[in-house]
């Protein structure tokens, strides 16, 4: 059976830039500058403006990836589509970028809801619809806007500092003879935690899915146990690290680069500490990003090869964890 290789990557940040000073700047959050670099890494992040979509910010980051695949979008046979925060309920982001990238090309769009382990619920995916024949060229999208669902009150300082909007695309096709792709990866989830991180209304559970009361309570923004979800964070991606390095017969010293989603810049230095590998060994986006979920991972891709990090035929070790609880972990040959 044909094996399948990351063929191109693109991302798409918007222009507006929001540091921490600007959050600070805002009474009723209570925050600083210093509380957020201490306790995250972040220094800023982007918001999109009104009118952008994360539709339009995935159209600019598939650009980029089919280019930089030396492809052209006539090549591109399905789209996997990943965010938490698609531009309407229904339906998902993947027709909105099917209309912007083909027209009347009508291509098959899978919409996919894995929050910040979306990439590589979306790759292994995609890996298995090129082993079997099924598609020849797919892009694996990951495209979120937080910023118009924050709390910009100290009832939600702890979330909203974190988060950033951003896309980014990767494009998987046929791995040429020889080429390791993907060697292994693990996906899991646990569903017992689903509300210690999670945005809960509107909701179909409800009659009706949302009231004014439960916006007043401020039902509407998303939630998080922050600090449950650190431990959990930790554990969980160097687990499933650990998982992939086993399947695959590898140990850390094997690796080339690792790329972990950009949560936090203190769950990402202790994840790589217990993992045995240098920090030389990573890259991280964080600190001008912010946690941009589905589109963390493939947007380290892109800042690991503008630093010279990231070379063909590398061996990557790529984990992330987000709400569900979900997460992963992925080991293939760049
Ligand atoms: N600015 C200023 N103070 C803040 C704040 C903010 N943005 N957010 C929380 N605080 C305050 C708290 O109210 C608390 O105050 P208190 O001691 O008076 O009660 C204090 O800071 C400590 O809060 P705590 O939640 O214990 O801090 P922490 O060290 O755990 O850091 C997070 C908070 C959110 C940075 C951290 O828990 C985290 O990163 N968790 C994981 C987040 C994550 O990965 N989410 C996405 C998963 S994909």
């Amino acid at each position: 059976m044909r094996k399948s290789r990351i063929l191109g990557v693109g991302m798409y940040l918007p222009e507006r830039v929001v540091t921490n000073h600007e959050l600070e700047a805002m009474k009723e959050l209570e925050t600083s500058d210093e509380w957020i670099r201490q306790r995250t890494g972040i220094e800023e992040r982007r918001y999109v403006k009104e009118g952008e979509s994360g539709a339009d910010m995935a159209y600019h980051a598939s650009v980029q990836a089919i280019e930089n695949a030396g492809l052209t979008r006539d090549d591109i046979d399905f789209i996997i589509l990943g965010t938490l925060s698609p531009d309407y309920n229904f339906p998902g982001n993947g027709v909105y970028l099917q209309d912007k990238l083909f027209g009347d090309r009508t291509v098959g769009a899978l919409d996919i809801r894995n929050q910040c382990s979306s990439f590589l619920y979306g790759y292994t995916v995609a890996d298995s619809l090129i082993r079997t024949g099924q598609f020849n060229h797919i892009l694996v999208v990951g495209t979120e806007i937080h910023s118009t669902a924050l709390d910009f009150t100290k009832r939600g300082r702890d979330v909203t500092v974190l988060f950033g909007d951003a896309a980014s695309v990767i494009v998987v096709g046929p791995a040429p003879e020889g080429h390791q792709g993907l060697l292994a990866s693990t996906l899991h989830s646990e569903g017992k935690y689903a509300s210690d991180l999670w945005m809960e209304a509107p909701a179909s559970v409800y009659h009706p899915r949302i009231t004014a009361e439960m916006v007043a309570e401020g039902r509407h923004y998303p939630k998080m146990n922050g600090r449950m979800v650190f431990k959990h964070a930790v554990t969980r991606m160097v687990e499933a690290a650990n998982e992939v390095l086993t399947k695959s017969g590898k140990t850390s010293d094997d690796v080339d680069l690792v790329l972990l989603h950009q949560a936090n810049l203190r769950i990402n230095t202790m994840a790589i500490n217990l993992l045995k590998i240098p920090e030389e060994r990573t890259v991280n986006t964080i600190m001008w990003t912010g946690n941009t979920t589905a589109a963390s991972i493939p947007i380290c891709m892109c800042e690991a090869i503008k630093q010279g990090k990231l070379k063909e035929n590398d061996l990557v070790l790529a984990a992330a964890f987000g709400a569900g609880f979900t997460w992963g972990a992925a080991l293939f040959q760049w």
